[in-house]
């Protein structure tokens, strides 16, 4: 594609998104295809912004790609990440040319919000549009897969689910929107109980779990039930069930996890401490139920008005450092685009 077809940059914005029926292991680790599907809510004013450039003088003085993560040249690792995902949009979109990638994340460094989620989604969006793609919104999703399982979701608002497919391709592996994010007025309190990065990366976790897990096998059985029970819940817009589900799923991927050699242990005592606030908080009548990722982090959902129950409920429990309140958000949109 000639340089002149293409933009002169798109800029592009997604949320964050918290898994209640998790998302754990693989099936395709090249294609990043999931083992199971998934359901999930994304959230607002917590993500990703990135710019996206290709164009001749967008190449690195070192070579490849030119990446910033909130102004500052991104730390190897993720730069890797992100240049073996540019490549797949060069593939796709037959453009040759070098890509200048600025991200900005509005995520919390380490309140374990999955900035990956975001910022592959945001990534997809900007970068397919910069390289002269207009991509239907399922394979747009089954572009940010490939950079983070997680990121798929995000492409979408409010609640989320996320098929396993069946294809070898991947490309029936994307997301669907259930329940935009005006329709439910609930919130995720989050209550942050370390500082610092995980122990162990998702991507790595899971591979340790499904390689070693004796209750791996088990997890994969048990998911597509709570699937389906956690779809029938957001469709119905029945809080019990949906946090029900949620709990059921989290605790169950951290016990699979935690079974797998040498074994995964995200939870310290706080993150113990603040699963009891919550069955607390129920036994005296609040509509409040946890979940928790790949990290010590505990995510509580209720409805909106309990917000401000929960919220220092969550606070006032031994060993939480601070909590955020976060609300339903939409999907990724393009804010900017600029022309040659
Ligand atoms: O998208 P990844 O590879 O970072 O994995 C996400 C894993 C969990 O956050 C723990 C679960 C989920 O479904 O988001």
């Amino acid at each position: 594609m000639s340089i002149y077809n293409l933009p002169l940059s798109v800029t592009a914005r997604a949320g964050t998104n918290i898994a209640l029926v998790k998302y754990w292991g693989k099936r395709d680790p090249t294609l990043n295809l999931p083992a199971t599907g998934s359901l999930s809510l994304t959230l607002a004013n917590f993500g990703s912004e990135t710019t996206v450039r290709f164009a001749p003088d967008a190449e690195a003085a070192e070579g490849g790609d030119r990446i910033t993560l909130d102004g500052a040249p991104a730390e190897p690792r993720f730069a890797e990440r992100v240049r073996r995902f540019l490549g797949l949009i060069r593939e796709q979109a037959r453009v040759g040319l070098p890509a200048a990638v600025a991200t900005r994340n509005s995520v919390p460094t380490a309140a374990g919000l999955a900035s990956s989620a975001a910022g592959f989604a945001a990534l997809a969006l900007a970068g397919s549009r910069a390289a002269g793609m207009r991509l239907p919104l399922p394979e747009l999703s089954a572009l940010a897969r490939q950079g983070s399982g997680s990121a798929a979701r995000s492409i979408f608002g409010g609640f989320v689910e996320m098929a396993a497919g069946e294809l070898a391709d991947g490309s029936d592996a994307c997301a669907q929107a259930l329940l935009p994010a005006d329709a439910w007025d609930v919130r995720l309190v989050v209550a942050i109980t370390a500082e610092g990065p995980k122990a162990i990366a998702s991507g790595e976790a899971m591979e340790l779990t499904a390689k070693t897990s004796p209750y791996y096998a088990g997890w994969l059985k048990a998911v597509p039930r709570d699937l389906a029970a956690a779809r029938a819940a957001v469709l119905a817009k029945d809080l019990a069930s949906l946090g029900q589900v949620a709990e059921r799923s989290a605790l169950r991927m951290h016990a699979c996890a935690m079974a797998a050699d040498p074994p995964i242990v995200y939870w310290n005592g706080a993150t113990l401490a603040a699963m009891e606030t919550v069955r607390r908080l129920r036994a005296a009548g609040t509509e409040a139920f946890f979940t928790i990722d790949a990290g010590p982090h505990v995510k509580v959902l209720c409805a909106a008005c309990e917000a401000a129950l929960v919220e220092p409920a969550l606070a006032a429990t031994p060993g939480v450092l601070r909590t955020l309140v976060l609300a339903p958000g939409p999907g990724a949109e393009v804010v900017r685009e600029e022309h040659r």
